[in-house]
């Protein structure tokens, strides 16, 4: 066959991007933009330096990893909640965000797609036992299995400080003997599969794209540093949503809609041509 003819509908580089995460059911790779996502912390470091009536820290992530010195168990919620807004209401947060992974989710998602209308943030000092997030999968409570999750560190994130999966293959097998741990529930699941959890290494730079279909959660923060951790939901936009409350045009906003689809949805079949 003459050796410029194609014979796959995939790049390489997109084959194995799908391989790596069909085996895995997740990613970690270098953001897309560094210095986007340098602008992106910046931003967000000043709204908490703002929010704590402090200086504009001369070292961004020094400051973000050591919030915990300015914070405490009464204070960190109201501070939680301030940032969320904040952040939330900046025109340039989700576009950006989607950015710094853009080419890798359009690989593994599609590039007509839907975003969660919000971008979620986790703050978790030291020994702050306030925002755990347990051992869960998603889709058990009724996420669409059609989505990624965007998760990105603001700090260098590794063991305790970061969170953990539980590889794809070893997600569907626990899977399918989950009423083996009705009695204990998740806390008995949990030191069932402990020794196969990974814990994500990843420094400041990567970011992580993951299914929620496989098992993953977090647990207290026993390093010395502060996680910062944003995580929003990317889904296909011509795909089935899971839930009655979270469908398309609320929980979901299109985001890369293309002009076929708009001239496709404003078409109008012209009187007389109907069957
Ligand atoms: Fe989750």
């Amino acid at each position: 066959m003459n050796p410029g003819l194609a014979v796959d509908f995939l790049s390489p580089s997109e084959n194995a991007l799908a391989d790596e995460f069909s085996a895995c059911g997740y990613i970690v790779r270098d953001v897309e933009d560094r210095p986007m996502l340098d602008a992106f912390r910046h931003e967000i470091a000043g709204f908490a330096a703002t929010v704590l009536k402090l200086a504009r820290p001369a070292d961004d992530g020094e400051f973000l990893d050591g919030i915990h010195r300015h914070l405490t168990l009464e204070t960190i919620n109201d501070f939680r909640l301030k940032m969320y807004r904040e952040i939330n209401a900046q025109p340039w947060f989700r576009p950006t965000y989607f950015k710094l992974a853009a080419r890798m989710i359009e690989a593994l998602v599609g590039n007509e797609l839907a975003m969660q209308n919000r971008i979620n943030l986790s703050i978790q000092m030291p020994d702050d036992t306030t925002s755990l997030l347990d051992l869960h999968a998603d889709s058990f409570t009724g996420e669409t299995p059609y989505q990624v999750v965007e998760w990105l560190p603001l700090v260098d994130v590794a063991k305790t400080k970061s969170m953990f999966v539980l590889p794809l293959e070893k997600s569907r097998a626990v899977s399918t003997h989950l009423k083996d741990f009705a009695e204990g529930g998740m806390p008995a699941l949990y030191e069932a599969i402990k020794a196969d959890l990974i814990w994500l290494e990843v420094p400041y730079g990567k970011v992580v794209v993951f299914s929620p279909n496989i098992l993953h959660g977090n647990i207290l923060n026993r390093e010395p540093g502060t996680r910062w951790s944003l995580n929003t939901r990317l889904t296909g936009l011509f795909t089935p949503y899971g839930s009655a409350e979270k469908t398309l045009g609320s929980y979901y906003l299109p985001i890369t809609l293309r002009p076929v689809t708009r001239a496709g949805m404003a078409y109008r079949q012209p009187a007389g041509f109907e069957e």
